[in-house]
């Protein structure tokens, strides 16, 4: 039987054309097409500003540092993520809070997060967790109570201004995702796209800082400073070097190095003009087929995707399996793969890390995550998976399942 892959990318000829295009322009590093990129994704996301990067953990770190977190401060994240998401906080030096999610779509839990708020706290990271925007009507509602606003501390310029803990959303997974009707990067006061290999939306690597910061904010002065900070704090980038007599540049800052070069940018344009026409509407069919071809197992419990709120990104199909444990989890998945269809767990909770637990952190603090852990299996979602291939994954599925089942008695 033919083997269904997990996420390869869509490289087709309109992407090979737009690279080759690149490539042959003689000019490869950052440069129109990242600034032309940057323009088409303000306009599918409707934010003021966006800055497109070597990866969504690049935007996310640069975002924490420009804001000032740094040692003393604490980032609330939740525990059920990849870990991108606390890393940029322990690299600010700054201490991750983990919070458990939402036993529904595995969200950020608002409750847990308003218990978990202390003078220290400087940001919260919501992960809209397989392209389901996080609950961000309560989460603004926690940020601008004027209890919390009383107890904030703001220790740089930008913290001051914006006089309350910052809303900074991993929004790895949810480009074009929607909450209550609007553009999911337009709740966030930045909202960090990727752009990696197996994301809805890809250039190899890469991702996108939507600039969104409430007034007297100048979202296109950040963009610069950020723009700035990408390339080492130089005055002037590559391609303003590159005209006559303009050698010549000074260092404003000791920065980063995370810019994106113009030949991934160019898969990209491709990607984006796309988007909301074939990749969108693809992903929610496929996402809309597996639920009616699993709807009558009652083992299947299935993931959220559109509710009157939030419409997915439908980056991620998180199927749980109900009433198993974790060694049955395992061996599903060990006999599908050996069936030929590639499937995923999406995630092993940040706890259940060596690099976490031996920070202190511990699952047993986070059950929710747990729970959803240990259920979880990622199904294959990409452009080119036919309904065939759909019927294949869902019949190898039931069949490890219940022989699983058979052996276990779930
Ligand atoms: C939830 C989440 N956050 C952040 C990232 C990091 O993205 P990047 O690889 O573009 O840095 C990923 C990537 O898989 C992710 O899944």
């Amino acid at each position: 039987m033919e083997k269904i892959p997990f996420a390869p990318p869509r490289i087709d000829q309109a992407v090979i054309d737009e690279v080759t295009a690149a490539l042959r322009s003689g000019w490869i590093t950052t440069g129109p097409r990242t600034k032309q990129l940057e323009k088409e994704i303000a306009t599918l996301t409707h934010v003021p500003s966006v800055l497109c990067l070597g990866s969504a953990t690049a935007g996310m770190e640069l975002v924490l540092r420009w804001l000032g977190i740094g040692p003393g401060d604490e980032v609330i994240v939740p525990a059920y993520t990849y870990c991108a998401t606390a890393n940029v906080v322990v690299h600010c030096g700054a201490k991750p809070v983990m919070v458990d999610v939402l036993p529904g779509d595995g969200t950020i839990d608002p409750e847990k997060v308003a218990a978990a708020i202390t003078p220290r706290t400087k940001a919260i990271m919501p992960v809209d967790l397989g392209g389901m925007p996080a609950n961000f009507r309560e989460l603004q509602e926690i940020v601008d109570d004027p209890k919390v606003r009383s107890q904030f501390q703001p220790h740089s310029p930008e913290q001051t201004q914006l006089g309350r803990i910052a809303l900074i959303v991993d929004a790895a997974h949810s480009i074009g995702a929607t909450y209550r009707r609007k553009p999911a990067a337009t709740w966030g006061d930045a909202s960090v796209f990727s752009f990696h290999a197996v994301k809805n939306l890809t250039t190899a690597e890469g991702g996108a800082v939507c600039l969104n910061f409430p007034p007297p904010f100048d979202n296109g002065e950040i963009y610069k400073t950020l723009n700035r900070q990408s390339l080492h704090g130089q005055s002037k980038d590559a391609l303003a070097k590159f005209g006559a007599n303009s050698w010549e540049y000074d260092v404003l800052e000791a920065g980063y190095k995370c810019n994106m070069p113009d030949v991934l940018a160019a898969i990209g344009l491709v990607e984006t003009r796309r988007y909301e026409e074939e990749t969108l509407p693809k992903r929610r069919a496929q996402f809309a087929r597996y639920h009616k071809m699993l709807q009558d197992f009652d083992w299947a419990e299935l993931p959220y995707y559109a509710t009157a709120e939030k419409q997915s990104s439908c980056h991620l199909y998180l199927l749980r399996i109900r009433g198993i444990t974790l060694e049955q989890r395992n061996a599903i998945i060990e006999q599908v793969m050996e069936a030929g269809v590639s499937v995923n767990v999406h995630y092993k909770p940040l706890p259940m890390l060596s690099a976490y637990r031996e920070r202190g952190y511990a699952m047993r603090d986070y059950p929710v995550s747990l729970d959803f852990y240990q259920r979880e299996i990622s199904l294959p979602v990409f452009y080119d998976l036919t309904p065939a291939q759909q019927e294949q994954v869902v019949q190898i599925l039931a069949t490890a399942v219940n022989a699983i089942a058979d052996k276990v008695k779930i």
